[in-house]
């Protein structure tokens, strides 16, 4: 018998996957969460595959203990590296954040130029690219790996002289590209959309994987019949695997609420 209630599990490598998870708490309401921060082994950008797909297996396994309905992939790596095989093990729904946002891209684009920015692992994957490109071969993708964009994030340098020439070296080549759409392809990036815009101009449309994959996570539970009650009254948890407190800082300047329900786990007992 389904659990129609039961909560979504939401992970990601750190703190970013938080704007997955805002966007899936404000376009559905009614659902709860249960939110993995691997703020202890943060960052995944710049690991191998095999690593992040032993991680993501652990996370995976340590959600279905909070007996999750489904599974969301809130980290760009994570989805790049091991949304497939993790797909393949679990007989729960699990989608991760590169295909909504590469299909809002495809969507978007009239010029069939795209400009992606991610981690080094996401970039080099050229799992956007890939996808893209299997749906309209014609489109165009450049790719741009962003490292230090993260931990400007983490430090919440969000708006900072600093992260604005950081930024602005960062694009500097993608700005000659003439592209008409840019995705946001970290978890991260979202909360250094001004800064991003202001260098990209007015012509270029950020695209936001978050957004899209909350439409996804919304359409797949209708399609499985496995959304909550209306009425449910959701509750939002938060587990990390270190740094509780830096954790809850971050959460409750970007949550619109408090996060007060964050417990620190270990996550290789799983
Ligand atoms: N969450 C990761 C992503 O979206 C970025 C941070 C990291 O490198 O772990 O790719």
């Amino acid at each position: 018998m389904e659990n129609f209630n039961a909560p979504i599990g939401v992970f990601d490598s750190g703190v970013g996957g938080l704007t997955v998870a805002r966007e899936i708490i404000r376009q559905l309401p009614q659902e709860s969460v249960v939110y993995f921060g691997d703020t202890a082994r943060v960052p995944y950008g710049s690991k191998s595959k095999d690593t992040i797909i032993r991680y993501s297996r652990q996370i995976c396994r340590f959600l279905l203990t909070k007996k999750v309905k489904a599974i969301v992939i809130a980290c760009n790596t994570a989805s790049a590296f091991a949304l497939d095989t993790v797909e393949k093990e679990l007989d729960i729904p699990v989608i991760g954040v590169v295909k909504p946002g590469a299909k809002t891209a495809i969507e978007t684009t009239k010029n069939k130029r795209i400009g992606i920015i991610g981690t080094e692992g996401t970039i080099k994957s050229e799992l956007y690219t890939k996808f893209i490109q299997g749906i309209d071969p014609e489109i165009e993708v450049i790719g741009k790996a962003c490292p230090l964009f993260c931990p400007l994030v983490e430090e919440g340098m969000l708006h900072d002289p600093v992260t604005d020439e950081i930024a602005s070296r960062y694009l500097k080549d993608l700005k000659k590209e003439n592209i008409d759409s840019l995705i946001l392809g970290c978890t991260h990036y979202p909360l250094l959309r001004s800064t991003v815009g202001k260098i990209m101009g007015p012509d270029v449309n950020l695209v936001n994987p978050a957004y899209e994959t909350a439409v996804s996570l919304g359409k797949l539970l209708q399609e499985q019949g496995i959304c909550a009650e209306k009425n449910h009254e959701s509750t939002y948890r938060f587990y990390v695997s270190d740094a509780e407190e830096k954790f809850k800082a971050f959460a409750n300047s970007i949550m619109p609420f408090e996060a007060d329900s964050i417990e620190q786990i270990n996550i290789e007992e799983y």
